[in-house]
């Protein structure tokens, strides 16, 4: 059992193989937290409780005997607003006489295995009930009659716990939620290290991190998706924590839109981590008996730094969040026609892209934007979405035909979610659009946005896609996002839900996507926003592949890459080889090969030499294939430390094959370069497979793998595979 109640002491426990989570509840029936950390056997952790000491100026609560005890001032399960907390609170609730005091208390809680779907909104699911037990817990405010159900499913077998909340209204009056956070996590010191991944176009998820200092330090996105700028990833890690040592705390939303990470550190140096939906473009209305779900958290805790903590969300969502036909499969090496010609095409360019992909081991051919309506730039179209014969003569059917014949598979580009303003669609229906009355329309790479929280947008898309996709064998969709939301509103929503559009339309783009996959199970979908701009887990629940950058400049991918590591797994992170000058090919396609692959360049304008490294590296991408998308991940040298060299490398579960990657971003300074391997078996013997030479899995993590005569010059980059003797 991984949770347990002590119902002497009103104590719940949750118990993963590495972390225990516990709270209480309290006088008064206050919910009151009392560890997150290393797992401990112990039963009664009464002890845990602690208070901030006391401060005049913190209210209490004349019913409750224990001493000390002040929401202002004690660990709060859910913290909410008005009610004698002044942190950061995770639940306000505007009720109908108009003011926003929120106190939720416990009244029930529910045991079960397995794990709840959350209406409407991704999340992680089990592939057995025995996987995960779940833990309920109602809570009321009985002011309002909002029934609070905190929910928290934990996986024992990877220290991870998810969490999400649902506000019920069993009241005769309406509620407005003004803020609904995921979870609250509270700890007793201020000793951590912030951790979070900031961006912008073609340059996302850059690592962060700053000490926690006094006050409240946040990340948000109130873009309409989760966006280049924060990924919906934080962690505190302790201070003393480095990539292989100390306790890490990772915390990420499952959600594609607007969110808040708040983390507060108040006067006692204690800390307080709230994770949830932006509330500052948010709110929700509630008639009796309506029921509101927010997204969940994901939780992991490591103390074996934060290398423990990836390695622990790879595994997750590997095996309880990508889901559907491509889980566990191969995902085919594609070649992207975006870069090699932009709007630039016609079927025959397609086709001879194909013909050459064909005689290097390519085993798709995608053909990105431009081939529907009028588009010939990024002027129009967009909404339009038939085929554009003067482009592909013969039609999509011919197209697929001839490149299916060489033996290759076939992708299309779409931007569901967008329309042009010169656009057939436009034209029909200019209220489709995302919009609010008498202000005019930002535009952004010349195209608005769709309203997605209509059903009748969503069915015409749907349509039009299923029209297209029911008729050819398409094998791969790629779906893409170029802009955000401005001037938001809908105009079917009456004025007291405007501020539900940005949830809606959320959740309107998660059931269009559902659909189109349910409709097309086998066809693989890969998410992309002008790149990385929703590279978050909601995603990656419906597309087991996300774009992750629109830079694929080997050295700039680096940076992008070991961002993106700190949560998410190498077999979602697109990553393409392209025509950029400033490495060889062989470093772009090292850096490549830790994603899931592919090719996005002319091959008309290959030289020889070239075309025969591509044929070695598909070799690799197949050899590696299992020790790099199945295996652990170890950062080496991190690009945010080192300015020379970054390194890394995958060990097979088994921890008898690993693969060693190392690219020079700068020549060093000085040439000895010993590098140590980590995650081997001490005692095992591995085989270098370039030069025969055989270490001890020791040798290679103690003293180090001599590397001093590599070639060091500025973009060269090798691999070394081991396999154990
Ligand atoms: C942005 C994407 O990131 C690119 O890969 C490409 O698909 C363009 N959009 C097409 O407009």
């Amino acid at each position: 059992m991984s949770i347990s109640y002590n119902s002497e002491k009103k104590i719940f426990k949750l118990d993963t193989s590495g972390s225990t989570y516990a709270f209480q509840v309290f006088d008064e029936n206050y919910l009151i937290h009392l560890y997150y950390g290393a797992k401990i056997p112990d039963d009664n952790l009464a002890s845990m409780y602690y208070h901030g000491g006391f401060a005049s100026f913190s209210p209490s609560n004349e019913k409750v005997e224990t001493e000390g005890f002040s929401p202002d001032m004690c660990p709060m399960e859910y913290s909410c607003e008005g009610a004698g907390d002044f942190r950061v609170s995770a639940l306000a609730i505007l009720n109908s006489d108009g003011n926003n005091v929120t106190d939720v208390r416990y009244t029930g809680h529910k045991i079960y295995n397995g794990k709840p779907e959350i209406k409407g909104l991704p999340s992680l699911y089990l592939n057995s009930e025995s996987e995960a037990q779940t833990l309920e817990v109602y809570t009321i405010d009985s002011t309002t009659g909002a029934k609070v159900t905190l929910i928290y499913t934990v996986f024992e077998n990877y220290s991870a716990i998810t969490r999400s909340v649902i506000v019920e209204n069993t009241s005769e009056k309406t509620l407005d939620i003004e803020r609904v956070y995921s979870c609250c996590v509270e700890f007793p010191q201020m000793n951590y290290n912030m951790m979070h991944l900031y961006g912008k176009w073609y340059k996302e998820r850059s690592l962060q991190v700053r000490h926690l200092a006094h006050g409240i330090q946040s990340i948000v996105s109130k873009r309409g998706s989760s966006s280049h700028y924060h990924n919906p990833f934080v962690a505190l890690a302790d201070d003393k924590a480095t990539e292989d040592f100390g306790e890490v705390y990772g915390f990420n939303l499952v959600y594609s839109s607007n969110f808040s990470a708040e983390i507060e550190v108040d006067s006692s140096n204690s800390t307080r981590l709230i994770m949830g939906i932006n509330p500052e473009s948010f709110g929700w209305h509630l008639e009796k008996d309506e029921k509101f779900y927010s997204p969940e958290v994901v939780m992991v805790y490591s103390n074996e730094g934060i290398g423990g903590m990836s390695r622990t969300f790879h595994d997750l969502y590997r095996n309880n969040l990508i889901r559907g036909y491509w889980k566990n499969k191969k995902r085919p090496i594609l070649i992207n026609s975006w870069e090699a010609c932009y709007f630039d095409f016609d079927d025959d360019k397609i086709v001879s892209f194909a013909e050459r992909a064909k005689e290097m081991g390519i085993e798709m051919l995608v053909m990105d934007d431009g081939w529907f309506g009028e588009r010939n730039d990024d002027t129009s179209s967009l909404g339009d979405w038939f085929v554009n014969e003067k482009k592909l003569k013969g039609g999509l059917g011919s197209l697929i035909d001839r490149v299916r014949a060489l033996g290759l598979k076939f992708g299309i580009w779409y931007e569901p979610e967008m329309i042009s303003p010169e656009s057939k669609l436009y034209k029909e229906h200019p209220d489709w659009c995302v919009h609010v009355p008498n202000r005019d329309k930002s535009i952004a790479r010349q195209q608005y946005v769709l309203d997605m929280s209509r059903k009748d947008v969503r069915d015409n898309i749907f349509d039009q896609i299923y029209g297209l996709l029911s008729k050819y064998p398409v094998d791969y969709l790629k779906w893409d996002f170029n802009r955000n939301i401005t001037e938001a509103g809908s105009a079917l929503l009456p004025p007291e839900r405007q501020k539900e559009f940005f949830h809606r339309f959320i959740l309107g783009t998660y059931e269009l996507m559902g659909r189109i996959t349910a409709a097309f199970p086998e066809m693989l979908l890969e998410n992309c926003s002008g790149g990385g701009g929703r590279f978050d887990p909601g995603m990656l629940s419906f597309s087991p592949q996300i774009w992750c950058s629109d830079n694929t400049d080997p050295i700039e991918r680096l940076t992008i890459q070991f961002g993106s590591s700190m949560c998410y797994p190498d077999l979602c992170m697109g990553a393409h080889v392209s025509a950029c000058q400033r490495t060889g090919i062989d470093t772009r396609a090292n850096v490549a090969l830790w994603g899931t692959f592919g090719y996005e360049l002319d091959p008309n304008k290959m030289s020889d030499e070239d075309k025969e490294a591509v044929k070695s590296q598909i070799h690799n991408y197949h050899k590696f294939y299992d020790v790099i998308h199945n295996g652990d991940l170890y950062r080496i040298i991190s690009p945010f430390e080192n300015h020379y060299r970054a390194v890394w490398q995958f060990v097979s579960k088994d921890k008898n094959k690993a693969l060693l990657t190392s690219v020079v971003m700068r020549r060093p300074e000085t040439q000895a370069f010993f590098v140590r391997l980590k995650g081997l078996d001490p005692l095992k013997y591995y085989k270098d497979e370039d030069n025969g030479e055989v270490y001890s899995g020791a040798l290679l993590m103690n003293a180090g793998l001599n590397l001093t005569d590599t070639d060091c010059s500025d973009g060269s980059s090798f691999i070394k595979y081991f396999t154990a003797q």
